[in-house]
């Protein structure tokens, strides 16, 4: 018995030489984080072990010394990165990404241009990879046929590559990795890449194989990252082709997979949803892109189409395609089936709980399969030798010996073991929680008492809105959208769309939705004092509403915009600030709700234009009602007329004066003018104790309606007006839908002369006293 015992255990122990000595040319699983993306995924949240490679872009070429540039405010990012992913995953190789798009390729055409300042470059970007922790370069944006010479290129490559080799014989340090990012096909224009030097120099080329199509330049729809597509339609099939013709090696290029889709605006919502479809332009985003991460947490059924490759869906008026996990599935099967070597994803803090990361590394590689089954294997083994031995022992405990010591040994090793694995298990299912908590409809409506009417706080125009309260006794509101109104599903996807990334204390927080049984509801924090317009228009209990509590409001609802407009990674013009929308915590801090309208913009975009008119009358701004235009000056108007009715308690639906024949803007702009705000103010309040006055806030107001947008302060403005109670500030002009228009030209003249003498006011106020 022992004996047998004993032959297994040494048949069992041989296996271990199978441990696989790894493969030199390694299945290449990259993905990039972006340092402007911090908010949204934070170094530490990476999930390192789903990648080979992780690329921390973007560091830039400096305009006028032509070296490696990172921007003071990413450059913590820089150096900390390949440290911290390294933590998750000690075997990740990490590159630092330098962008040449557009704007640079001056720049950069003058670099490649010099041979002195290609060698400053290239010795400059050595140097930062090195202090910083790097492995490598990825070289990114550089496109073919743009003013930089190809021919340079090559040469920059070739210089770039000896120089990588030299430093690694002197430094005794593996040589940094060179790697390229490019364009769908290596020629445009009749220009093609320095394919010869890329081939020779390069590690490989990560083939950007998206954004063929896109809402702001095609007015159809379709597939922006289509694998396959009939002829004349671009697509990633052709481009790879094309790759493979110039003479590269399959095993230098890496398939770029996009993390994002593009939404498009149906010119003809009711007949289309098809490619090819007649399109407006972009919808939902100012260039229609969205995250994938985004796109899931709407929770619609998209349609899959194995012939492209790609997923759509259409709601309401929009139009959106994007890659789900089918394609990025198929598309890494593509990868290897073309023998290409790997897969680069652009970029991880669009993807949501990893499901996009995951696909593409389950089955990406037969080696990694491999690896983790022997993991398996070697881990049963191991196992089935504790346990075996442990029977010997037994064994040899009960009949010969009393080996009570070993046993424990064996028992606690035994134990210890099983935790290991289940901890590792649980690593593997890794759920990272969303943004959003997905509620059941079960739990919202024990939560809500079965929508009780008692639980009712109001009603919006997108349905009921409710209170409830989580098993956790979290209380919260549930918005319930009426199955009726289909008007009403748009606003929804909009708002969960928006609100996902937004966090700050002065927006109302969205927990969580539910899209259960055709329900589409959103769950928010619970605000216990409601909203403004409660306390600002009720004779009673504006009371409960002193100054100094006025001011926390201003400042809350400042703070608020701030954010939108300034601090978050895109604009966001909210378009339906009013004082039913500022609701009021235990504290009574403000926090702006209701994002069922805005809009979401590229920092470098100012202004849009919408064929929808949305928004409160009497806070919508002249330019929009006139002409369409939105921008940040919108919700500074509408800002400015909130701060009118904070200010006085004066809704905007009356008509005011001793005609009673002014709007709000116009009675409080005549009265300013002659100098009688006073009469403008709620009674109730007195502002001898605070910096903040109430005639400097009418002042800033009345800046915040001027007809003109470009005229109105921008709220990093406003915010700087309301808190230095000395700076000096123009004399606002006539404020927006004024109703005597006879009076235009003499007040344009009468404003430019209080302006001026208001600037002599500057000076003199500037002045210490
Ligand atoms: C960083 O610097 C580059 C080049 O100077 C500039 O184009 C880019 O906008 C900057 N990025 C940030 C986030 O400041
Ligand atoms: C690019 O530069 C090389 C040498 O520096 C020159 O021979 C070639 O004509 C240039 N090509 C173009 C298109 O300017
Ligand atoms: C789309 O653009 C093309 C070319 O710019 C133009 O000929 C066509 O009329 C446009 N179609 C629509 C529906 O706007
Ligand atoms: C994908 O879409 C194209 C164009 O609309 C269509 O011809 C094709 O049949 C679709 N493929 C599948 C599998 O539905």
């Amino acid at each position: 018995m022992a004996s047998k015992l004993l032959f297994l255990l040494c048949f069992l122990i041989l296996p271990p030489k199978l441990s696989c000595s790894s493969n030199p040319q390694t299945w290449v699983r990259a993905g990039y984080w972006n340092a402007n993306a911090k908010a949204e995924l934070s170094v530490s949240d990476i999930k390192s072990a789903l990648f080979t490679h992780l690329i921390c872009s973007f560091a830039f070429v400096d305009s006028t010394t032509f070296l490696l540039k990172i921007n003071s405010s990413d450059d913590p990012s820089f150096s900390t990165f390949s440290g911290i992913v390294r933590r998750r995953n000690p075997s990740i190789t990490t590159l630092l990404s330098i962008w040449v798009g557009k704007n640079e390729a001056p720049t950069f055409a003058g670099l490649v241009d010099r041979s002195s300042k290609r060698k400053a470059f290239i010795d400059s970007s050595i140097k930062t990879a090195r202090d910083y922790g790097f492995d490598g370069f990825d070289l990114c944006g550089v496109m073919p046929g743009s003013s930089t010479n190809m021919t340079n290129l090559g040469t920059l490559l070739a210089e770039w590559r000896e120089a990588v080799a030299s430093e690694s014989r002197n430094s005794g340090k593996s040589p940094l990795l060179l790697v390229m990012s490019s364009h769908r096909v290596p020629r445009l224009d009749s220009v093609s890449y320095p394919i010869e030097s890329m081939n020779s120099n390069l590690d490989w080329v990560h083939i950007n194989a998206y954004d063929y199509y896109v809402p702001t330049v095609d007015n159809f729809t379709a597939a922006h990252a289509a694998l396959y597509a009939p002829p004349g339609t671009a697509n990633t099939d052709e481009g790879i082709r094309e790759w493979l013709n110039s003479g590269i090696s399959a095993s230098k290029l890496v398939l770029g997979l996009p993390y994002h889709g593009y939404a498009w605006e149906l010119a003809d919502p009711g007949h289309d949803s098809g490619f090819g479809s007649p399109a407006s332009g972009p919808a939902i985003t100012m260039d229609g892109s969205i995250g994938y991460k985004i796109i899931k947490s709407v929770g619609v059924n998209p349609v899959y189409n194995s012939t492209y490759v790609v997923s759509y869906y259409k709601v309401g008026s929009n139009w959106i395609n994007f890659d789900d996990v089918e394609a990025i599935k198929a598309k890494v099967s593509y990868a290897k089936a073309k023998g290409l070597l790997g897969y680069c994803v652009f970029q991880l803090a669009n993807d949501y709980n990893w499901v996009l990361s995951q696909a593409a590394a389950q089955g990406s590689h037969r080696d990694q399969f491999i690896k983790k089954h022997l993991l398996v294997i070697i881990l049963v083994i191991v196992v089935i030798v504790i346990l075996l031995t442990g029977a010997f022992l037994y064994y040899l405990e009960m009949r010969i010996f009393k080996f009570k010591g070993i046993m424990f040994v064996v028992k606690k090793t035994l134990s210890k073991l099983g935790d290991k694995i289940s901890a590792d298990a649980d690593v593997d299912n890794g759920h990272n929680s969303p943004n959003l908590q997905v509620f059941s409809f079960a739990s919202i409506k024990a939560a809500t008492n079965d929508f009780s009417s008692k639980n009712k706080l109001g009603e919006g125009g997108f349905g009921p809105v409710y209170k409830g309260k989580l098993p956790n006794e979290q209380d919260i509101a549930v918005k319930r959208l009426s199955k009726t109104s289909n008007q009403g599903l748009e606003e929804f996807k909009n708002e969960v769309t928006l609100t996902a990334g937004l966090q700050h204390v002065n927006l109302v927080r969205v927990l969580g939705i539910c899209t259960e049984r055709e329900e589409k509801m959103l769950v928010y924090e619970y605000m216990p004092n409601g909203s403004l317009d409660f306390y600002l228009f009720d004779p009673a209990r504006r009371n409960l509403l002193d100054w100094k509590k006025r001011v926390q409001i201003i400042e809350g609802v400042t703070q608020g915009l701030l954010y939108l407009q300034e601090y978050s990674n895109f604009t966001i013009i909210h378009r339906d600030l009013k004082a039913s929308n500022i609701l009021l915590d235990g504290n009574m801090n403000s926090k702006i709700s209701d994002f069922g309208v805005a809009r979401l913009f590229r920092k470098d975009v100012l202004e849009a234009n919408t064929s929808r008119i949305v928004g409160t009358y009497g806070f919508v701004p002249p330019e929009y009602v006139k002409r369409g235009i939105y921008s940040m000056k919108y919700d500074v108007y509408s800002f400015g007329v909130l701060l009118l009715q904070i200010i006085s308690g004066k809704r905007t639906s009356n008509y005011y004066g001793c005609n009673e024949n002014l709007n709000l803007l116009e009675y409080a702009y005549e009265l300013w003018k002659e100098g009688q705000g006073l009469e403008f103010f709620d009674p109730s309040l007195d502002d001898s104790f605070s910096s903040c006055k109430l005639m400097r806030c009418m002042q800033v107001a009345l800046l915040c309606v001027q007809e003109n947008s470009a005229d109105r302060p921008s709220m990093l403005e406003v915010s700087t007006m309301l808190k230095n109670e000395v700076l000096g500030i123009n004399a606002p002009k006539q404020p927006a839908f004024s109703i005597n228009k006879d009076r235009d030209k003499e007040n344009q003249s009468l404003s430019r002369e209080t302006l001026l003498s208001a600037n002599d006011v500057t000076i003199t106020q500037l002045v210490p006293r």
